[in-house]
């Protein structure tokens, strides 16, 4: 019975999918059914909401290293034009309250409320990136199957990809970015 954790892990992350985000874009299918290659199952059900790292290293999901392979190389170099803008920074933090904190947690550490049924949990931004700016949109145009991680691509423009993250961005330096955006306020 080594493989009886799929259906499991996919019940949970569905329900957690569900309950986090009002039912967006719930994967119809369980990602790669075929994949993963190590053997400690990721999901432990038993283990109640560990906040992802707070910082430093945080390991990368299966779901995750599914995807990375559909990532278009193009995406890799590409640079966040809303980096260091303070006006688009603004506007990504009002986004990343309002959409992203439930999961990610109102500081980026991967704590929100909805964390807690989610398995894998919401990544920190706090911690080592997995991937590239240019990834880092694409995955939240196109999300991460089997996650809590939904596509955004039909709600968010470009723009406001970018803004999101280049917000997101500013966790990583401390929470205070260059252009007098604090966090405090605004
Ligand atoms: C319903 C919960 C949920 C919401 C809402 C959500 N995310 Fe996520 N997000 C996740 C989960 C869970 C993962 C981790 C998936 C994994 O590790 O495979 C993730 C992963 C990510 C990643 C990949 C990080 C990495 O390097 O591993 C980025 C970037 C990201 N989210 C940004 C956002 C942004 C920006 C928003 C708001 C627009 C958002 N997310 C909204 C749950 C959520």
């Amino acid at each position: 019975m080594k493989t009886n954790w799929i259906p499991r892990v996919y019940a949970l992350g569905l329900a957690a999918a569900l309950a986090g985000c009002g039912g967006g874009e719930a994967p119809p299918a369980p990602a790669e059914p075929a994949a993963p290659a190590e053997p400690a199952a990721p999901a432990e059900p038993a283990a109640p909401a560990e906040p992802a790292a707070a910082g430093g290293e945080q390991p990368m999901s299966p779901q995750l290293q599914a995807v990375l392979p559909n990532i278009p190389a193009e995406f890799k170099d590409k640079v966040n034009p809303k980096s260091g803008d303070a006006a688009a920074i603004e506007k990504g933090k009002q986004t990343y309250m309002t959409v992203c904190a439930s999961c990610h947690g109102e500081a980026g550490k991967g704590d929100g409320p909805a964390a807690v049924a989610l398995t894998p949990k919401p990544a920190s931004f706090h911690a080592k990136p997995h991937l590239t700016p240019g990834q880092r949109f694409w995955v939240l145009k196109n999300g991460i199957a089997g996650t809590g991680m939904s596509a955004f691509g039909a709600a968010m423009s470009d723009d406001d990809v970018w803004s999101v993250l280049a917000f997101a961005d500013t966790f990583q330096q401390g929470g205070a970015p260059a252009g007098g955006v604090t966090g405090e306020s605004h």
